[in-house]
């Protein structure tokens, strides 16, 4: 219990220290991570299930599909490390097709989760060793050595390597790459270029559930911050920015205005904007790239017949 309440403080001061520096640059900014409490991760839940968003849907038609190909990619006796533990369905399609699969390690900061996801796994894959690890696996961690060194993949579907800008990129997959150690592949999933008004639709779609899910991130501010911001003064903006190859959200500001969090006053000039995610949208060769410059080579892709999206296979040699 006494743990509990230690990592809800140290996670308020951090939010609180997150908010007040981005909000301190000229380019006001929020971490992205911040995008998804319980409200956050409902309404990511809803928008995936939206016809503009077509990331979810076809990385799961691209996983059924090719479920036997990437089986063989992976081989027997697997041990799947799977970062960030929320794809559900997308699991168990890769669970459901590998032979004898030997291990499953869902990582995960957000504890409660990865129980859930632990315990589903295990009702539906009864015998299946599965080992959860709390960490966040956007910093440095070691897997545990209770889990077998041979035979590891990590597993990263869902694109979310699309909101890490190219160094936080490189040191991602290098240490996935130390994770799996020499014999190990990857698996990962990654969204592609494509003409600007698909993506802009699926960034800000008509029922406006990605709106929802931007300005949630102001009401979280107010919520847990003692926050004051206006949520009717500020608007969901979806934005191609070309040369760095990502959809940006943005949360406009309608009039010039103050808000305070936590004791201290921003102010917003009329237009302003903050900052909210950047989903970075690859090439085949631009992704293969990133790859190589951290020391893995790429063996296979699998993708929808539209390349819409693309799931890479990748080995450690
Ligand atoms: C969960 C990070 C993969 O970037 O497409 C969806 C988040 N943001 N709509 C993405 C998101 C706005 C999503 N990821």
């Amino acid at each position: 219990m006494l743990e509990r309440v230690d990592v809800k403080t140290r996670q308020a001061d951090a939010f609180r220290a997150d908010v007040w520096a981005g909000l301190s640059r000229p380019q006001k900014t929020l971490p992205s991570r911040w995008l998804y409490d319980d409200r956050g991760c409902a309404l990511f839940e809803a928008i995936t299930q939206l016809d503009e968003y077509y990331p979810t849907r076809t990385e799961t038609a691209i996983l059924k599909d090719d479920a036997a190909q990437i089986a063989a990619f992976c081989g027997r006796d697997a041990v799947l490390l799977e970062y960030g533990a929320g794809a559900g369905l997308k699991t168990e399609i890769v669970l459901g097709a590998l032979d004898a699969p030997q291990l499953y390690a869902p990582i995960d900061i957000a504890a409660d989760f990865l129980e859930q996801t632990a315990a589903r796994i295990r009702r539906r894959f009864p015998g299946l060793p599965v080992h959860p690890i709390a960490a966040d696996f956007t910093s440095d961690f070691d897997i545990p050595s209770h889990v077998p060194s041979e035979r590891r993949i990590a597993f990263f579907p869902g694109s979310t390597i699309g909101n890490l800008d190219a160094d936080e990129t490189l040191a991602f997959l290098e240490r996935m790459r130390h994770h799996v150690g020499g014999g190990g592949r990857a698996i990962i999933g990654a969204d592609l270029k494509k003409d600007v008004s698909t993506l802009i639709a699926a960034y800000d779609d008509r029922h406006g559930v990605t709106a929802a899910f931007n300005l949630n991130l102001l009401a979280r501010i107010n919520r847990e911050l003692s926050g004051k911001f206006a949520l009717d003064q500020f608007v969901h903006e979806a934005r191609w920015n070309e040369s760095e190859s990502a959809i940006e959200m943005h949360l406009v500001s309608l009039k010039e205005q103050v808000a305070a969090v936590a004791g201290r006053s921003f102010a917003f000039r009329r237009g302003e904007t903050i900052h909210t995610e950047s989903s970075r949208k690859y090439s085949i060769e631009s992704f293969s790239d990133f790859a190589m410059r951290s020391g893995w080579r790429d063996r296979a892709i699998w993708t929808d017949p539209q390349r819409r999206f693309a799931l890479f296979g990748l080995s450690a040699e």
